[in-house]
């Protein structure tokens, strides 16, 4: 029997400390207006000393399954998209499979920076569709804020931490509602590391390094490779950008976003924008719109959801879902 994954509950958690373009202006050279003006950034959360990545997407997870009526144990699959782990090992999935209480199945992360959500949600769609998990928690958590340069204006005041998370259930294909991930569709391209990496690692440098980008040609291949990977997804659906309901895109920059929809002809009133207050947070900032639209009611049972992301690696990708 085939199996479809269906949507049954999202969560968010974001830090306390908010910092505003203001703030960081008092301490490099940089202004609110230039900020907002190249990015539609308007602030930042940025994590609390001693709160980790784990911390974060415990919190969203744990609302997820609240409001699914479901705990840590109903769980038998738990994939967290991360560039900033808790530690180098072991993955920060088990931290908060742990913490969750959930004792089967199997919990591990995925790192392909800030396409991680998409990605981890292929991996979790695809498990549930061949019957190796019945419920997956799907959640992006970054902490970012912890490998940026302070001092490079050019990159330190586009990201911010938070994480969010989707819960998924496995129901039969052949159901008479056919709701829940409809495709998925993931790209890479290595030959690309050089636009957008951090300078460290374990096996390099033994330190954990700062985030490092070419800002100009990472925003002309996201344009690019958005839009193809969009057109991939709408066509293997036989769907139009018209019969689009939401477009809930990674959170990288406005400018970026309005491109796509753009060259799409999507209507830009059905784009989900949370980066004013959240900025960049990586892997996170698919799920956190999601749960934001979700609860104030735009995102609602029925509607096609677009969802697509670029980041470092080159990674993309894009999925479509009926919610
Ligand atoms: N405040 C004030 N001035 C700044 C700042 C700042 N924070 N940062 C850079 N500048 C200056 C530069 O020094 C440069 O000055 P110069 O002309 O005297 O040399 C000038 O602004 C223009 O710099 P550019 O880098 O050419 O500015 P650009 O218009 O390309 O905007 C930006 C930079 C916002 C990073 C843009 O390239 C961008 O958004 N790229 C996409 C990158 C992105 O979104 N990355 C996120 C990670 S990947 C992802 O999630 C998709």
């Amino acid at each position: 029997m085939m199996f479809r994954s269906q949507i049954v509950g999202c969560g968010a958690y974001l830090p306390e400390r908010i910092v505003t373009n203001e703030e960081l202006a008092t301490r490099l050279d940089t202004s609110d207006a230039w900020i907002r003006q190249r990015t539609g950034i308007g602030q930042r959360r940025i994590a609390a000393d001693g709160e980790l990545t784990s911390d974060l997407a415990y919190h969203a997870a744990r609302q997820a399954l609240e409001r699914a009526g479901m705990n840590g144990n109903d769980l038998d699959l738990l994939v967290l998209a991360t560039a900033t782990p808790d530690e180098t090992f072991p993955a920060t999935a088990v931290k908060v499979q742990a913490r969750l209480g959930m004792t089967r199945g199997a919990a591990f992360d995925v790192q392909a920076v800030c396409s991680g959500f998409i990605f981890a949600l292929a991996v979790a769609d695809n498990a549930l569709r061949l019957g190796q998990a019945r419920t997956a928690l799907v959640i992006g958590a970054e902490t970012f804020s912890r490998i940026l340069d302070w001092q490079d204006r050019g990159t330190c005041v586009l990201f911010g931490d938070g994480a969010g998370a989707l819960l998924l259930n496995a129901v039969s294909e052949s159901g008479p509602m056919q709701r829940g991930i409809l495709s998925t569709h993931l790209h890479s391209d290595g030959r690309q590391h050089d636009i957008l990496y951090v300078d460290g690692g374990p096996s390099s440098t033994r330190e954990t390094g700062y985030l490092r980008m070419q800002g100009r040609e990472v925003f002309r291949q996201a344009v690019h490779h958005l839009s193809s990977v969009v057109d991939e997804a709408l066509a293997a659906n036989g769907l139009a950008p018209s019969d689009i309901d939401w477009l809930v895109p990674h959170q990288a920059n406005t400018r970026i976003i309005e491109a796509v929809g753009r060259k799409l002809g999507l209507d830009a009133e059905k784009t989900v924008l949370t980066i004013e207050r959240h900025a960049n947070t990586s892997a996170a900032s698919i799920p956190l719109a999601l749960d934001e639209a979700v609860r104030d009611g735009r995102i609602r049972p029925g509607h096609i959801v677009l969802m697509e992301a670029l980041g470092g690696g080159l990674t993309w990708g894009a999925s479509i879902a009926r919610w």
